[in-house]
């Protein structure tokens, strides 16, 4: 795929804010971020790499938007997890990542999915997901999209080379928690998620927080 036109991330928000509420629809995001294609020189100011995990990093976040740049070592993966029943879009800026899919066919619990303003509470002691498919993701696959039917996957660094792989996440609505899957026990709980760096700046108390499944959910 070719990008029309390369942009800043200064532009690339103002073009996410120009958006309204009633007007953000999956379609009209994914042909908006088509047409502004942010390389990985213009998130180098929230490019992080570290070994023991990925991380997510903090670009912009209002009511209706959450842009986040995700930076993946080799071999770097997600739990399964899911995205709150929000929408979601997924542009790679460096490198390859695949991304399995899976769907919910049923748990112990799911009267805990009736809640308002999350898509589960989460808690199942013995849950079954079916494994989908795996889509490969790069610059030239275009957009990633999850929505409220295509809510579950795992995300990994599949990439052949050393370098590092960075893709560029936006959301709508920003979500701060979500269901992550233990595949072997069968269970789930709901994980709160955090920032390695807000924008552009690391956050203080990153080292301080030693339950790494808090941090590492993309
Ligand atoms: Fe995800």
């Amino acid at each position: 795929m070719s990008h029309p036109l390369r942009t800043t991330v200064d532009d690339f928000v103002q073009g996410l804010k120009a958006f309204e509420r009633d007007h953000i629809t999956q379609n009209r995001v994914r042909e908006f971020m088509d047409a502004h294609h942010l390389s990985a020189e213009a998130l180098k100011p929230y490019t992080y790499f570290r070994s023991d995990y990925y991380t997510r990093n903090l670009i912009y976040r209002d009511d209706l938007f959450e842009v986040m740049a995700i930076c993946w070592q080799p071999n770097q993966k997600t739990a399964v997890h899911t995205h709150n029943g929000q929408l979601g879009w997924m542009q790679m800026a460096q490198g390859e990542v695949a991304v399995h899919n899976y769907k919910y066919l049923t748990c112990d619990c799911p009267e805990r999915q009736n809640v308002v303003g999350l898509d589960c509470l989460g808690g199942a002691q013995h849950l079954e997901l079916e494994r989908l498919n795996t889509n490969v993701c790069n610059d030239g696959t275009g957009i990633y999209q999850v929505d409220k039917l295509r809510s579950i996957h795992q995300i990994e660094n599949t990439d052949k080379s050393d370098l590092g792989v960075v893709s560029l996440h936006v959301y709508s609505l920003p979500f701060d928690s979500c269901v992550t899957f233990n595949m072997d026990a069968g269970t789930c709980c709901r994980k709160q998620l955090s920032y390695y760096s807000k924008y552009g700046k690391v956050e203080g108390d990153i080292e301080h927080r030693k339950d790494g499944e808090l941090r590492v959910i993309g």
